[in-house]
């Protein structure tokens, strides 16, 4: 089955994408993929062929050569309704506010287990604009798809490291990409539950900022979910956070734990500590709602550089303040999971 057949979709128009049919639509004059007859099926039950899917390959063979062996709509409705036994422990890695750190969290919190050992698999719920790949230092044809099974073949970071993200499975990853509503859904659901995770220790899903479909869907798809809440110390992100807690309420989100990042910086001259964006808003949030407090990440300038080199902190083995905290945070992590330690806020009295 080809790879996004299943995430209907529209990219801004620029003239590079092979077609802009997404099953409903009219095809682009000139279309690579006008000849196909697996697209043209699609067209037919409104499946929607995928204008964005990167170009066939080894690992994501397009429908018309591997026989267009359609997930059965049924199939599909049973696997999405069991909320994937083969994983002990999931995470969903939250905040409110964009841009305070929630991909670095995700990513280096999943590295650290993975280097401890943990079988891990990241889940980028954020369609829009998905960074988990990036993070990990993938480019190229991320996303396969397994023929005989019809799940998606989630990219690797390291053996035991495994990631799904729609920079994966995007031709043109530097355009943006038009979602309409429930195929945003549609599109998580089918990154958390249509993928051949195998048996996981951790699954980490990476969300999009603020409180939308997307959370919905992973909340109600997978309903023992737990919430890595990420703050920065100021204010402005914890009125985000204190919104997130109450979506979570209504939800009926369980959450582990909240961490602060950006909290504080120590300085390359002196080490001395340099409260930037204050410290210990998270900490005093935590307790005023009777939330665990998972710990704190430092600003730390090695956590740019490594965002931008595509390798985690944590996977790099640095001794920096930010990748020391990265592990610790991973290591409270996976007490907490183990030890059964949640929080099911929803069940709380006001
Ligand atoms: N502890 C840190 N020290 C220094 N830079 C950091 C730290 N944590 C995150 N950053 C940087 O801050 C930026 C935003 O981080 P990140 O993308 O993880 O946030 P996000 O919450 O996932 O954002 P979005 O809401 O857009 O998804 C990135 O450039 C990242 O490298
Ligand atoms: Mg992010
Ligand atoms: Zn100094």
């Amino acid at each position: 089955m080809a790879v996004g057949a299943e995430f209907p979709m529209k990219q801004e128009s620029g003239g590079t994408e092979q077609c802009t049919a997404n099953g409903r639509a009219a095809r682009k004059p000139g279309c690579a993929a006008a000849s196909c007859a697996a697209c043209a099926a699609a067209e037919g039950d409104g499946a929607g062929h995928f204008p964005g899917a990167v170009p066939p390959c080894a690992a994501a063979p397009h429908p018309e050569q591997s026989g267009p062996e359609r997930f059965d709509r049924e199939q599909r409705r049973a696997a999405f309704s069991s909320p994937l036994p083969a994983v002990k422990y999931k995470l969903f890695v939250m905040s409110g506010k964009g841009g305070v750190g929630k991909s670095s969290v995700a990513v280096n919190v999943a590295a650290a287990l993975a280097l401890a050992g943990r079988k891990v698999g990241i889940v980028d719920a954020d369609l829009h604009g998905p960074s988990v790949a990036g993070l990990l230092g993938s480019r190229a044809c991320a996303v396969g798809a397994d023929e005989a099974s019809g799940k998606l073949l989630p990219a690797e970071f390291m053996p035991n490291l495994h990631f799904i993200s729609m920079a994966g499975v995007l031709r043109d990853r530097d355009r943006a990409v038009i979602w309409r509503g429930p195929k945003k859904s549609a599109a998580v659901l089918r990154f958390i539950k249509d993928v051949a995770w195998g048996e996981l220790d951790f699954l980490i899903v990476d969300s999009p900022p603020g409180t939308g479909d997307e959370h919905l869907t992973v909340l109600k798809a997978l309903p023992d979910i737990l919430a890595v809440i990420v703050t920065t110390p100021q204010e402005l992100s914890l009125a985000d956070v204190r919104r997130a807690l109450g979506f979570l309420k209504t939800a009926g989100g369980k959450i582990l734990g909240l961490a602060e990042n950006m909290s504080g910086l120590s300085c390359p001259h002196c080490g001395g500590d340099i409260r930037l964006f204050k410290k210990g808003g998270g900490r005093l949030l935590a307790e005023e709602y009777g939330i665990p407090f998972l710990g704190e990440i430092p600003l730390d300038p090695a956590a740019v550089l490594s965002a931008d080199l595509g390798l985690p902190l944590a996977a790099a083995d640095g001794d920096g303040a930010a990748a020391r905290a990265f592990a610790a945070l991973a290591a409270e992590v996976d007490a907490r999971c183990r030890a059964g330690a949640a929080v099911d806020f929803a069940a709380r009295a006001e």
